[in-house]
């Protein structure tokens, strides 16, 4: 199949492509190249006769229509966006304008391209969302495919924009379209401005680790390489119109998984003058911050066999050990505007 993934200079979306690559498939990489993108995240597969690059906006329909009638995809995976809540909460523009409006624009030059060659039932354009667009969960309960949208923060309503414009291109259009929501994901090339490389690499510089609140907000973690491997499943099995809820199936208090990291961090550097624990340092909440998220990942299971291949303390282990082990990935992006400081305070 050759693939035309978006946003594959960032962090799930080079996972995607890595994989892609490996399962035989052929990809193109639209990417404009952000301040979250880095090219070395694609730098394994970037000679492979199977990976193309287009340095290209998803707003400009025009350098869409020209990538679509060069390269000929069978289908779109669609990773670009604008991806940082604290960011959207500082300037939301951006997100409406990509999110929504390049999500707009990538649905049309796809529909017409998939016109002009026949209305292909094997056409997919795969979009990819977050569980942020159902909102906060209380201490019970997880999000399913029928979860009502209850989006909270600019990003969140930003990404729910663009489910329901995909789905509306889907049911208007007749394009084959599928939505996949899924859980925060940690592992490798994950941008330092996001709370893990930020535990990670704050506790290797011996600074604080801030914790927001009182740490007690709930994720639902997944390994980004799981992810991938989700995505190219429901990419190649999953029914068209249909969509698909993505997670871990491992909870944990932002405080508890800050600790795990910590104690990860204990056992291979360890510190002269005390643990990596004793560098949290509790800042201000984020303003409207969700208090919990959890996926119920039943559907993708039973329909299409999928499961996490590592759990989190395994997927932690290997995460912390990639990032001692590529040090010049990451001090290379510390430079980049924002990384290091707080953003989305709402002041
Ligand atoms: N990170 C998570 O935990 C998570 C969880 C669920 C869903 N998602 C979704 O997965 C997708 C990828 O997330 P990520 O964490 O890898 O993001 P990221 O911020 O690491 O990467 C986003 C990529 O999109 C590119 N991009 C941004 N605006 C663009 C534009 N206008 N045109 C073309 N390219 C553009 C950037 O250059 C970057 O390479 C997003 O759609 C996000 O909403 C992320």
């Amino acid at each position: 199949m050759k693939i035309l993934v978006t946003g594959g200079a960032g962090f799930i979306g080079s996972a995607v492509v890595r994989y892609a690559v490996a399962d035989g498939h052929s990809v193109v990489n639209v990417d404009a190249l952000t301040y979250a993108a880095c090219l070395d995240n694609v730098a394994a597969v970037a000679d492979e006769p199977a990976y193309a690059f287009e340095c290209a906006d998803i707003r400009d329909r025009a350098a869409l229509d020209r990538i679509f009638a060069a390269h000929d995809p069978d289908a779109v995976l669609h990773l670009a966006a604008e991806t940082h809540v604290d960011r959207s909460i500082d300037g939301p523009g951006t997100f409406v304008e990509t999110n929504v409006a390049g999500t707009f624009h990538l649905l049309e030059a796809a529909r017409a391209y998939w016109e002009a060659r026949g209305r292909s039932d094997a056409f997919r354009f795969h979009h990819v969302s977050t569980d942020e667009v159902f909102g906060s969960l209380g201490a019970l309960g997880r999000f399913t495919e029928a979860t009502p949208y209850d989006p909270r923060s600019p990003y969140s309503a930003s990404k729910a924009a663009s489910d329901h414009l995909v789905r509306a291109w889907g049911a208007t259009y007749g394009l084959p379209v599928v939505v996949s929501n899924c859980s925060n994901n940690y592992g490798p090339y994950h941008f330092p401005e996001k709370l893990i490389p930020v535990v990670i690499l704050n506790a290797l510089a011996g600074r604080p680790i801030p914790v927001y609140g009182a740490g007690s907000n709930v994720r639902d973690w997944l390994y980004v390489e799981d992810h991938a491997e989700a995505l190219l499943t429901v990419l190649k099995r999953g029914a068209p119109g249909r969509s698909y809820a993505i997670g871990g199936g491992a909870e944990r208090s932002n405080i508890d998984l800050v600790r795990t990291i910590c104690a990860i961090l204990d056992d291979r550097r360890p510190r002269s003058d005390g643990t990596h624990a004793d560098l949290i340092t509790f800042v201000p909440d984020r303003p409207g911050h969700d208090a919990r998220y959890a996926i119920d990942a039943t559907r993708i299971r039973d329909e299409l066999g999928w499961r996490p291949s590592v759990t989190l303390e395994q997927g932690l282990a290997r995460t912390v050990d990639w990032y001692l082990e590529h040090e010049d990935w990451w001090r290379a992006l510390l430079g980049r505007d924002g990384v290091g400081r707080r953003l989305g305070t709402g002041g």
